[in-house]
């Protein structure tokens, strides 16, 4: 089942989120829904808070950078592996991070239409436990650290517009205050927060 994405403004956006169990009600059919809405929003990653589940999970799919090489000569780097990064992220520790600090323009299912840079190191050393809630602890580098920096942030109440300068927010505050009133064009399902007034 696809679920509205929960836009900009939300408060659940900006909560720290408990971790869970494997007593957690329904939980396989509360990730393949959520890999489901992903894939309709054409995402690569899709962090529990953002269907407005304040829980310690997220899913991620980096195919989608895989193909945007192909049509490149050059094989890039950051892009090795990405191809095969599906995986399911409960309880997620960031135990490390490293290397030189690299700029990319990031977006977010929950802030459409905006994608601005932001800069994190490139490798991520990472606990966490699986759907069948095995544990693993793994090292990403490239776009998968990325995308788990951007989808890990969530999960602690923190969004990719945190880490733009203050001048580079004041910017973009009449496209984020529009985005949380629904004024924005958008293809998928969301959730906005501020409801319109009858006129
Ligand atoms: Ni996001």
């Amino acid at each position: 089942m696809i679920l509205p994405i929960v836009a900009y403004g939300d408060p659940v956006l900006k909560k720290e989120a408990e971790e869970i169990d494997q007593t957690f009600p329904k939980l396989k059919e509360l990730i393949g829904d959520m890999y489901e809405t992903m894939y309709a929003a054409q995402g690569v990653g899709l962090a529990a808070p953002q269907i407005g589940k304040s829980i310690r999970m997220f899913v991620v799919d980096g195919s989608p950078f895989a193909d945007e090489e192909e049509e490149d000569d050059e094989p890039d780097p950051k892009a090795a592996g990405i191809e095969n990064f599906k995986k399911v992220f409960i309880n997620p520790i960031i135990e490390e991070e490293e290397g030189e600090e690299w700029g990319f323009h990031e977006g977010c299912l929950s802030i459409p239409k905006i994608r601005e840079e932001v800069f994190r190191k490139e490798k991520v050393h990472i606990s966490y436990y699986d759907e069948n809630f095995e544990f693993h602890e793994e090292v990403f580098e490239g776009y998968a650290a990325r995308i788990i920096q951007h989808e890990y942030d969530h999960v602690d109440g923190i969004l990719f517009t945190d880490h733009l300068s203050p001048l580079k927010r004041r910017l973009l505050t009449k496209r984020l205050q529009n985005i949380s009133k629904g004024e924005v064009n958008v293809d998928y399902k969301m959730k906005f927060p501020v409801i319109k007034k009858a006129r």
